[in-house]
């Protein structure tokens, strides 16, 4: 398998697919519902979808996409025995629709379940987060250093506020604590800029509960290769295919938070 090849081919597409959601910040969309008022979706998130699917099918037959809007014909197949591009055409489709910003195109390319390549690109501040595994992960065409020591409080906190206030994942009381420690909260509104920020320094943990696949698989990457740990809330590592509640970290925070949200 020629990596760096698919690689510079999927770094390509990214930024192709990313003129399209630049050019469509100027242009009116079409939104529609999909579960509820709060689920949209519009017909540029189908279109990046498809676009991607046409390629890989013409360029790498014998690999197979995993996208949100699930457009891709064959579903049937094993992503552990697989080549599988884990694809979010549109991360933050509500800030897509609302703010015309904070939304990304996010890429993970996994083998028999082991990541090898990652992209999040947000279009809009031209910011494209890339990795392959072992080889570093860069911003544009910048060199991410490893993540430096912190200590939670000097840390900036990402957390939805959906898991501050009674829900149905978690005791929201655990997080008061370490909110109330850390320098600061924020939430951007697409996870994979988050996890793509926590690998870059501007945030130090990101916390959320309800991720798929492709919410985090670019974003994994490129986390992994600057050292960023990635966790279950009972500290296990996160399955890509199987999330559930994770810690996106600077691993020098996450020992910090860890202590402070078991503490009520
Ligand atoms: C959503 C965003 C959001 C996260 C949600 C995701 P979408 O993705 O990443 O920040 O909190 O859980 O579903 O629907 O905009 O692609
Ligand atoms: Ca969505
Ligand atoms: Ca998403
Ligand atoms: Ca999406």
């Amino acid at each position: 398998m020629n990596w760096n090849e698919i690689y510079e081919t999927a770094k390509a597409w990214t930024l192709e697919a990313g003129e399209i959601l630049r050019n469509a910040t100027k242009e009116t969309v079409k939104v529609e519902y999909k579960t509820s008022a709060a689920d949209l979706v519009t017909q540029k998130d189908k279109e990046i979808e498809q676009f991607f699917i046409d390629r890989i099918a013409t360029n790498y037959p014998e690999h197979f996409l995993l996208g949100e809007e699930g457009l891709a014909s064959d579903q049937e197949y094993d992503p552990n025995q697989e080549i599988v591009w884990i694809v979010d055409p549109i991360d933050g489709t509500t800030n897509f629709v609302h703010q015309k910003r904070n939304f990304a195109i996010s890429v993970g390319i996994y083998e028999f379940g082991n990541p090898k390549i990652g992209f999040v690109y947000d279009p809009v501040a031209d910011e494209l987060f890339h990795a392959q595994v072992g080889q570093g992960a860069y911003l544009n065409n910048q060199l991410l250093p490893r993540l430096p020591q912190k200590t939670l409080e000097e840390a900036n906190i990402s957390i939805n506020q959906l898991w501050l206030v009674p829900n149905r994942y978690v005791d929201y009381t655990i997080f008061t604590s370490m909110i109330q420690k850390a320098r600061g909260t924020r939430y951007i509104g697409s996870a994979a800029l988050e996890i793509a920020y926590v690998a870059s320094g501007r945030l130090d943990t990101y916390i959320d509960f309800r991720l798929s696949s492709w919410d985090i698989a670019g974003g994994m990457v490129i986390l992994g290769e600057v050292d960023g740990l990635m966790k279950t809330v009972d500290d296990k590592d996160i399955d890509v295919f199987s999330p559930g509640i994770t810690y996106f970290s600077n691993k020098h925070v996450l020992d910090e938070v860890y202590q402070n949200v078991n503490k009520k």
